[in-house]
């Protein structure tokens, strides 16, 4: 691979005119490490070390999957969330998952499932939508026909329809917040498992649409900060209420665009902060989403306005850490959140590399397994759901 990267070049080094700021030098700390990590990585005309270390991550996930480390017990209200980490990180590296692990997965989702609808972080704890989310997008991700058929689909719609607010939107929990994470996972869960949502769609655009900030992102609430999260959760979610008209695209395609950083390739989460692996996905997916909603009607978005190839040199030389997963920037140590995200957005950056530049960084060796970017699981294992949950159309 020669050493003519986009990313890593002297000349988009932020300017700060002399003017320090606790911003401008954090930002100035990470250019350093980056450049670092670029230059240890260049020999002569080559750059080296780019090739995806797959069994190295696979290691690292089935051992954080199967044994969460002490120093984690923290996490103890994350623990669906891990499942879909490790399990939708698995599938889009292709790597094996042994049909034991598939089925401990199962019974351990199972055992999180709350008796009233709906899944709590780890057994026996409160419904919420957030881990919901994770439990069904990590059991669609088994491909299994038991995980399937583990999900108490009446039960799980009772638990939205418990959650739908009269303003639109629904709450977390029992008598939860409202936010933007709600809407997406209430509406990615109700419409991949084909639950009606028709009744539970009710107010929902129009609340999102009042979450978009004067910069063209959404914040999670209205009049708040757009930020990348959030926005993925506002657009895929208007994707699936097939709503996204209603948006101000114009106004979001520059702002996602923006917040890909001109000298580190990846993305940032909101204007002035720094770049970080895991909105490789929460911004990245954006792109997927109106370009796909753009060709459905039609049109074509406008190209040059992201940079796929800088986003895959960001992820290979920053993030990827040599013992395995994937890491938020060079001096954060790697974990599952990342490592998911981090492979998801490298996936799409992959699939627009192929089609402007003929090959994937680093070569075939590297190409990943394509995603679906409204729900963030692998096609192939939306269309395994889709068989099951949508007989009488396929
Ligand atoms: C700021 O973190 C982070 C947020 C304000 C929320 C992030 C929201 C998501 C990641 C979406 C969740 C999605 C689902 C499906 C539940 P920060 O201040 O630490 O980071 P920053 O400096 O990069 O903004
Ligand atoms: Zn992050």
């Amino acid at each position: 691979m020669t050493a003519h990267f986009r990313s890593f070049q002297s000349n988009f080094l932020n300017k700060d005119d002399g003017q320090f700021t606790y911003t401008s030098t954090e930002q100035k700390r990470v250019e350093d490490m980056l450049s670092e990590e670029f230059e240890k990585r260049v020999e002569g005309e080559e750059v080296k070390n780019i090739t995806i270390l797959r069994e190295r991550h696979a290691e690292y996930l089935l051992k954080n999957l199967h044994h969460l480390p002490k120093k984690y017990a923290g996490l103890d209200a994350s623990r669906t969330w891990m499942c879909y980490w490790a399990i939708n990180s698995m599938n889009i590296l292709a790597a094996d998952i042994s049909e034991e692990t598939k089925t401990t997965v199962v019974q351990f989702l199972k055992s999180c499932e709350h008796p009233k609808g709906g899944y709590g972080g780890g057994p026996g704890q409160l419904a919420h939508l957030a881990p919901t989310y994770a439990a069904v997008m990590c059991l669609i991700s088994l491909q299994t026909e038991e995980a399937l058929q583990s999900i108490d689909r009446e039960t799980l719609f009772a638990f939205l329809t418990r959650m739908k607010q009269p303003v639109g939107n629904f709450t977390m929990h029992d008598d939860g917040e409202i936010d933007m994470r709600s809407a997406y996972c209430a509406l990615s869960v109700a419409a991949i498992l084909g639950l009606p949502y028709e009744k539970l769609s009710e107010g929902v655009a129009e609340w999102i649409i009042s979450c978009q900030s004067y910069e063209g992102g959404f914040g999670g609430e209205p009049m708040t900060e757009a930020h990348g999260g959030y926005a993925f959760c506002a657009v895929a979610a208007m994707v699936i209420l097939n709503r996204f008209r209603l948006l101000d695209i114009e106004a979001l395609l520059r702002w996602v665009t923006r917040r890909q950083m001109k000298f580190e390739g990846g993305f940032q989460g909101r204007t002035n902060k720094l770049v970080d692996g895991c909105y490789s996905f929460w911004q990245g997916s954006i792109l997927p989403l109106i370009d796909g909603e753009m060709a459905r009607e039609g049109k074509e978005m406008p190209k040059g306005l992201f940079d796929a190839r800088m986003l895959e040199e960001y992820v290979l030389v920053g993030c990827q850490v040599p013992t395995g997963g994937f890491r938020d920037k060079p001096d954060k140590n790697p974990d599952l959140y990342h490592t998911c995200y981090v492979l998801s957005g490298l996936s799409i950056a992959q699939k627009y590399s192929i089609e402007r530049e003929g090959e994937v960084l680093g070569g075939s060796v590297n190409r990943l397994v394509p995603i679906n970017p409204v729900f963030n699981v692998t096609t192939e294992s939306e269309i395994f759901a889709a068989k099951h949950f949508f007989p009488d159309a396929n």
